[in-house]
């Protein structure tokens, strides 16, 4: 895709965490759909492509702990886990088929596949791949397939802290690092299916093998996601390639 300077504009990744998604707080939660349909329609007008990676949120939790009454593999789990995904995505690539947004009509199942989509889709949207880490690495991979230099993961976090803020009250946030001061701080240990993390570890190590900047955001307020996107200073975490 070239702009009208000539430029080539890239295609952009977003990651959003599955908590953004918010059944519990289904007033706030509409009002944020809303804007994010506003984001993509805004995206399709400038002729932009956006990959939309969605986490599973509160139906992974609750289906991965009722799967665990009968199983405790791991596999077994993140393929649960996955199918939340791939519901939460489904949720979301509707409703913008519904206003006519020009959205992939299917779920992609890997990434190669969700790049191919974007190559006559202005907007893909999908879910979990393959079992061993979560959309946070999907997002990477398909930032890395689809030649994207960057990838907003959107959290409900105001930016990655230097430890875990749940635990450490006095955690500063950060506003720049790079990815490998971010591999500290995530550790290399992989996460548990349906853990969650500031930062998936696996996507860390794969931004790192692919070159890939991150932002990390609270993505509650879609402005930041916007701003992230656009290429203007946001308010989060933005994780430079050594
Ligand atoms: P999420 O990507 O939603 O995990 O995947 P998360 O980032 O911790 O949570 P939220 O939703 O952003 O808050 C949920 C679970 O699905 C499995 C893993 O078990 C993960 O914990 N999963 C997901 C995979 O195994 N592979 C994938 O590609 C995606």
């Amino acid at each position: 895709m070239v702009d009208f300077h000539g430029h080539v504009m890239p295609t952009q990744i977003v990651a959003l965490g599955g908590s953004l998604l918010r059944p519990e707080e289904a007033e706030e939660r509409a009002v944020w759909f809303g804007r994010l349909r506003q984001m993509a329609v805004h995206f399709e007008g400038n002729g932009r492509k956006l990959g939309i990676v969605v986490g599973g949120g509160l139906p992974a939790r609750e289906a991965i702990s009722l799967a665990k009454q009968s199983f405790t593999d791991s596999y077994r789990l993140d393929t649960v886990g996955i199918a939340a995904t791939r519901l939460n995505a489904t949720i979301l690539q509707q409703s913008l088929q519904e206003i006519g947004c020009n959205v992939a009509p299917i779920i992609p199942t890997s990434t190669d596949e969700a790049a191919e989509l974007l190559q006559i889709h202005n907007i893909v949207v999908m879910g979990g791949t393959t079992p061993g880490h979560t959309t946070d690495a999907v997002s990477v991979a398909l930032a890395r397939d689809c030649g994207a230099p960057h990838c907003v993961i959107a959290t409900n976090v105001s930016h990655v802290h230097d430890s875990d803020p749940r635990t450490n009250p006095d955690a500063k946030p950060l506003e720049e690092i790079t990815l490998s001061e971010l591999a500290q701080i995530t550790g290399d240990e992989p996460l548990k299916p349906g853990q969650s993390a500031a930062v998936d570890p696996v996507a860390v190590s794969w931004a790192i093998d692919a070159g890939i900047r991150l932002a990390v955001l609270d993505g509650r307020d879609v402005t930041r996601i916007e701003d992230a996107l656009e290429g203007r200073p946001f308010i989060g975490t933005l994780v430079k390639v050594d």
